[in-house]
């Protein structure tokens, strides 16, 4: 069973949250791996997702391959509609797509009737292609371009998400030109930053997001806004951080927002008709990550939200939200074969796969742990610890350093688990390797969504 690694009460939590969202252990092996969603072993001893043998998958579309549970991404945006229509409050949810975005993900969010949240007119090209309503994206990002704006304004975005007091002027004189009016939230850094296990309150001035409420930047930004002649101020923004278990950093943020707020109700006549707190919720990428139910950090933010507006004597706000990671992260595995392995007598084996970096990135940029199984002989016993390489010329390119598998062979299929946020989204074509074909599965079929990139796709920009 799991290791608790902080808190008794973060491990009574943590069993509830397994029992009730039915995360299931392979408890065969020494070292288990977490099964998500509809994630099981079939009778063959292969791991299937969504009803569908990932092996199979493997044979039918090549690797690497990132497969994952639709039912699991719409189960997660269920769950926040739920946890959020229950709170009584006005909310919009908008997915992130900086996690990973594709046309058949933005149907299935525009089904599941989520916003969406974009940081380039790239995400937003991607969202508009497959008729999303623009009214319900945003626009992000701490330097947007004249062409930017001015795309996002033509095609009637539902609003900016303000950056900067450049940004409020760039809006403004394109707004102006274009005959366009722009609704805004203003990004504000409120001196919170939230770490995976734990917050702290800092001076956060030294950031290249948002404006920073104590320097009094964020003041002027909502001044510059209240001035402007083409823009709409309707609220503020804030993301305190990513992969965050707890909500004790965004009620710290929420009480400073509301306490400014009455200020800025005294001083300007301006109160925010909408408050977005950003994303954030963690995810369980292994047994180390102790689960915090959404529902459970919902509950305590809307809570924070009602008290500090009625401390202030405000009225309450929309409450937005911007989750990206906890809605595709635990949906999300890579499949890949394996090839070389390379024993270093009394150091370590090396078991390296047809990926990389170029496709997994998160582990040699942030140290990130994952859990890694053989797909094709999930019963068998861990009997070897190895590192699993990518095959990218880079020594750190390791997917996984000392993990345990059964004995590996050439051509077992290595799936790694929880790749579902910023895994695609970050892949690279460095070495020139090719981005992996993305395929959905649910009740039993599979379909594909992403092309794997071709040879002639790798050089068809070139003259
Ligand atoms: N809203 C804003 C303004 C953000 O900056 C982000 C993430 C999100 C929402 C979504 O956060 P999420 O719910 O996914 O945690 N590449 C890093 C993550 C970078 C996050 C950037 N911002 C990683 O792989 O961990």
């Amino acid at each position: 069973i799991s290791a608790c690694l902080v808190g008794s009460e973060m491990c009574i939590r943590d069993r509830i949250y397994r029992s009730k969202y039915g995360i299931k252990r392979v408890f065969r092996r020494e070292i288990s791996m977490q099964l998500h969603g509809s994630g099981r072993i079939n009778s063959q001893g292969h791991l299937e997702i969504g009803g569908v043998d990932t092996c199979s998958l493997v044979e039918k579309y090549g690797s690497p391959l990132f497969v994952y549970d639709e039912g699991l991404i719409r189960d997660q945006c269920r769950r926040f509609h739920k946890a959020l229509s229950k709170s009584g409050l006005d909310y919009h949810i908008s997915y992130a797509s900086k996690a990973f975005i594709c046309k058949e993900l933005v149907r299935i969010m525009k089904e599941e009737d989520m916003g969406l949240d974009v940081v380039s007119v790239g995400e937003l090209y991607n969202a508009l292609s497959v008729d999303f309503d623009s009214q319900k994206i945003h626009l992000h990002g701490n330097n947007k371009t004249e062409y930017e704006i001015g795309y996002a304004l033509e095609k009637n975005i539902g609003c900016f998400v303000v950056d900067s007091l450049a940004e409020v002027e760039r809006i403004d004189s394109i707004g102006g030109q274009m005959g366009k009016r722009a609704k805004a939230l203003l990004r504000v850094t409120p001196g919170v930053e939230a770490h995976t296990h734990e917050f702290i309150t800092t001076g956060n001035t030294d950031s290249k997001f948002g404006l920073n409420i104590d320097n009094g930047q964020a003041r002027e930004g909502v001044e510059a806004i209240l001035r402007a002649e083409n823009i709409d101020l309707i609220g503020l923004h804030f993301h305190i951080g990513s992969q965050i278990f707890g909500t004790e950093g965004s009620q710290a943020a929420i009480k400073k927002v509301f306490v400014w707020l009455k200020d800025l109700k005294e001083d300007l006549d301006f109160e925010a008709k909408i408050l977005n707190i950003g994303g954030g919720f963690g995810i369980r990428y292994t047994d180390e990550d102790i689960s915090y139910p959404i529902e459970d950090a919902l509950e305590e933010i809307i809570t924070c939200l009602k008290e500090s507006a009625r401390s202030q004597g405000l009225s309450i706000p929309q409450l937005w939200l911007e989750p990206g990671r906890s809605i595709v992260g635990e949906a999300g595995y890579t499949l890949y074969r394996v090839g070389t392995i390379k024993e270093i007598p009394g150091i370590r084996t090396y078991v390296s796969i047809d990926g990389g970096m170029s496709d997994h990135i998160r582990t040699a940029l942030y140290g990130a742990k994952y859990e890694v199984a053989l797909a094709n002989r999930m019963n068998e016993k861990d009997a070897s610890l190895v590192t699993i390489a990518g095959k990218c010329c880079e020594s750190g390119d390791l997917i996984a350093k000392d993990v345990r598998i059964p004995e590996a062979k050439i051509g077992d299929i290595l799936v790694v688990a929880c790749t579902g946020a910023y895994h695609y989204s970050m892949a690279s074509n460095y070495n020139l390797m090719q981005k992996p074909a993305v395929v959905f599965v649910r009740g039993g079929k599979d379909k594909i969504v992403i092309k794997r990139e071709s040879l002639e796709d790798l050089i068809k920009n070139q003259v």
